[in-house]
């Protein structure tokens, strides 16, 4: 698949409306700072559709980018930021739990998780995978940020993240562009 147009639509804090045009929802999720963001402008080949940062706990809101006039990408907000304080964080928690598991709507198509491929799946990676598996959601588990791995190291990294997930994964780098067209692939198939 080719995208020819990606278009932010909103930024919602809340799960009333979000599905009411009838636009299914591709999502990416991930612990803050895994690149999400960047996952997103790397697929759709734009530098800055949804705004990056070197800092975790950049995305607040549910974001939604029309692609192609025909589906939504969904820019989340990480899991597992420390540093935000308690109330946003619960927010920011039961936001994510409301738009994951408790809206039981058909539109919500695809979850892709990302994985840090340097550090592997974090404790929270791990339970949100099993939550995901738990509501019947369809999902996919990519790895970023493979360009951080040792060449010498990638094949037995690849093994143990796979083992740890429990599924195949696919391997990718949104900031060196490497196998983007494999991630798109396996999301819209
Ligand atoms: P939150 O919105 O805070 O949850 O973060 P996010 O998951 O959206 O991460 P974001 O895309 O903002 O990227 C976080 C950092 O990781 C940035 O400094 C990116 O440049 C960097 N990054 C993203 N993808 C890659 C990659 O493939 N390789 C490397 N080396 N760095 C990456
Ligand atoms: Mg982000």
């Amino acid at each position: 698949m080719k995208i020819t147009t990606a278009v932010f639509v909103k930024g919602s804090t809340s799960v009333r409306d979000i599905f009411d045009d009838g636009i299914p929802h591709y999502v990416f999720i991930g612990r803050s700072n895994v690149g999400k963001s960047s996952t997103l402008n790397a697929l759709t080949n734009r530098k800055a559709l949804a705004k990056t940062s070197s800092f975790p706990g950049r995305t607040q809101q549910i974001n939604l980018f029309l692609i192609n006039d025909s589906f939504y990408f969904v820019d989340l907000p990480g899991y597992g930021y420390a540093r935000a304080s308690g109330a946003k964080k619960k927010h920011l928690g039961e936001l994510l739990a409301l738009y994951l598991f408790e809206t039981h709507n058909p539109l919500l198509r695809k979850v892709v998780v990302l994985i840090d491929g340097k550090t592997g799946p974090s404790k929270d990676d791990l339970y949100m995978i099993s939550l995901l598996r738990e509501h019947h959601r369809d999902i996919i588990i990519a790895v970023n940020k493979i360009d951080k791995i040792k060449k010498s190291e990638y094949v037995k990294q690849m093994k143990l993240i796979e083992g740890l997930v429990g599924q195949d994964c696919i391997p990718y780098s949104a900031e060196k562009k490497i196998n983007l067209e494999t991630v798109l692939d396996a999301i819209v198939r």
